[in-house]
């Protein structure tokens, strides 16, 4: 498996599996079955509501011995209600025991927003944000470095930033967020934010990369393009004897970024698994390049209220 470097020399496997949207049902057996086909890298997040049920198939797969933690990569994310200085690492040690995990290799902060601790769902109105004076992110920012110097975590970093967002967290400090985990798919390439990220060594993670069709309705919009039915996405996948889904695998790896596709079927995660082997071309590539439309399928607009602190997301 191809691999991302830190700058300590750690390794990050470029394709991992992403837990969002998985329920607790299928969950368990999916993580089981993803580390025997050889996945090492398990993207979760405290908000996916199933970090109990993939630390009960942690627990089992390491008992056994013959896969150990520390060959697996495994990311949680904070939630946005707990960006206050003296809830981070709480909320870090509740995902730990949830995960039934001494340590993670990567937390990340999940939005560049907050809610007030006691809005554990989505918020409904203004009141229920801190504004960025009651929860400065440099703060949420020191009490993640706090965590990794207890050896909590390996390494740190961010997830939904823009660059704008970026460059105010690094205007206050010196220890980059070493990961950028953002939506980005042939619709929404990031180029950008991709060579600004490489600029300050910041590794990019994809998500979403297949589209997430199996969102919520009240989450996806009217007439969504399809990444899995796109005509380009289909050729290419024919001309190589490969599926949609692998083709928008393979080129997110090719692109530089780790990417964390979605499955609990046990055909399509060792489907998505093998994406590297193809190898996709210059035209191929080209094709592929003059998708891009800037297209979310992850809108950020869920967070914002009118008149809320964080009403411009994404900073465009
Ligand atoms: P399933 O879990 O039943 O396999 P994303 O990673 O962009 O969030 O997308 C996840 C969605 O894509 C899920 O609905 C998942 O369904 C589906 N999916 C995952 N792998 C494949 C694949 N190889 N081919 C088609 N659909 C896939």
């Amino acid at each position: 498996m191809k691999e991302l470097k830190f700058k300590n020399g750690d390794a990050l496997p470029a394709i991992g599996l992403g837990t969002w949207k998985s329920s607790d049902k299928e969950i368990e057996e999916a993580i089981k079955t993803a580390l025997e086909q050889g996945y090492r890298h398990i993207d979760c997040a405290a908000t996916y509501g199933n970090e109990a049920a993939i630390g009960k198939a942690f627990n089992s797969v390491f008992k056994q011995g013959n896969i150990k933690r520390e060959d697996v990569f495994i990311t949680s994310k904070l939630w946005n209600n707990a960006h206050l200085k003296e809830d981070v690492i709480p909320a870090l040690k509740k995902t730990l025991s949830d995960l039934q995990l001494e340590y993670l290799d990567l937390y990340l902060i999940h939005w560049p927003v907050a809610f007030k601790p006691e809005v554990t769902n989505f918020p409904q109105q203004d009141s229920d944000y801190l504004s960025i004076e009651e929860a400065p992110i440099i703060e949420t920012w020191e009490a993640m470095l706090e965590a990794k110097k207890q050896g909590l975590v390996k390494h740190i970093g961010v997830s939904n930033f823009s660059i704008k967002k970026l460059k105010d967290l690094m205007d206050k400090t010196e220890d980059y967020p070493e990961m950028n985990q953002v939506e980005l798919h042939p619709y929404l390439q990031q180029n950008e934010l991709h060579n600004f990220c490489t600029e300050n060594n910041i590794l990019l993670t994809a998500y979403s990369p297949l589209g997430s069709q199996d969102r919520i309705p009240e989450m996806k919009a009217e007439n969504e393009p399809s990444l899995l039915e796109n005509e380009t996405i289909l050729k290419i996948a024919e001309k190589h004897d490969a599926s949609a889904a692998q083709v928008l695998i393979n080129w997110s790896v090719q692109q530089g970024n780790a990417v964390i596709p979605k499955s609990t079927n046990t055909h399509r995660l060792k489907e998505n698994l093998n994406s590297l082997t193809i190898n996709l071309d210059r035209e191929d590539l080209e094709k592929i390049k003059h998708l891009d439309k800037h297209y979310r399928y992850v809108n950020g607009e869920f967070f914002v209220t009118p008149g809320n602190p964080y009403s411009n997301i994404y900073d465009e």
